[in-house]
């Protein structure tokens, strides 16, 4: 199966954002040969090879819609999510807030995924990136962190269930990026166009889970631990300002 994106039709969600530029413009750079590129709000990308898609991918009929209009795809990168700045806390954080979070990053994640897994096969195989996060691993804590370990738990099912077509299923995990996510956090951040640059790197490799920062391959290694050293180690680092 070729695993690079040499002459790949790739489909990126939540296109517009800071990750998802950069997985759009980064796949041009590495050969594919046409880029969906899916937004709640699509914009003109003034190259041939990019496909504008109108997707919210907390609607079923237009992640339907966004299916058939993309049949030839075979690299799915699942990215479109949110962190809204009211979810500090899994005690006080309202259930809007908590159904919102999980209707993107859960539910909207997962339906582009089961989607797209018939079209991965027809084209067969393909691969299925899923933009995780640190936060799979360690809560910060916020309702962000539960649908992000709740989505980790279904790539790891995804990746069994469509082991047999052939669909390389990738988790993506990693701390801070500097995108618009995180504009309003004053602490050091990795650059979304490293990450996308290891995330695409270990697509090409046939690796199974990208970690993408320093921070967060220590985090992996320590998950071996005890609760209590885990977030021991966890309550010495500045992973968010207190009054975030
Ligand atoms: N930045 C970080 O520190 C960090 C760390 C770990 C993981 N991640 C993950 O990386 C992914 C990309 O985030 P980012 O940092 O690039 O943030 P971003 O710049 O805010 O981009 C997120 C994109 O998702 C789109 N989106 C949100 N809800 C959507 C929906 N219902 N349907 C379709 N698209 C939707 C947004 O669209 P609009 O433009 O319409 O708002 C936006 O373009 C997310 O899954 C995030 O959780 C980020």
């Amino acid at each position: 199966m070729n695993q690079s994106l040499t002459a790949r039709a790739v489909f990126v969600t939540g296109a517009n954002g800071g990750l998802g530029e950069q997985f759009v413009a980064q796949a041009l750079e590495r050969g594919a040969r046409l880029v969906y590129a899916a937004a709640r709000t699509p914009k003109q990308w003034n190259d041939d090879r990019i496909v504008p898609i109108a997707l919210d991918v907390t609607d079923p009929a237009a992640v339907a819609r966004a299916v058939e209009l993309a049949g030839d795809v075979d690299f799915v990168v699942n990215n479109a999510g949110i962190a809204p700045a009211e979810d500090h806390s899994i005690t006080t954080g309202s259930e809007d807030i908590l159904g919102q979070i999980f209707a993107t990053n859960f539910f909207g994640a997962l339906r582009v995924a089961k989607a797209f897994a018939p079209v991965l096969k027809t084209n067969g195989g393909g691969t299925l990136l899923n933009v995780l996060s640190a936060a799979s691993w360690l809560s910060v804590p916020t309702a962000y962190a539960a649908s992000k370990a709740a989505m980790w738990s279904a790539s790891n099912s995804l990746r069994v269930e469509l082991q047999p077509q052939g669909t390389h299923v990738i988790g993506l995990h990693m701390g801070m990026v500097d995108t618009p996510m995180t504009a309003r956090f004053d602490i050091p951040k990795t650059s979304a166009a490293s990450v996308v640059e290891q995330a695409y790197d270990g697509a090409a490799a046939g690796i199974q889970e990208v970690i993408a920062d320093e921070l967060t391959r220590e985090l992996k290694s320590r998950l071996g631990s005890t609760v209590e050293d885990l977030y021991g180690w966890a309550a010495t680092l500045q992973l968010v300002p207190a009054d975030s």
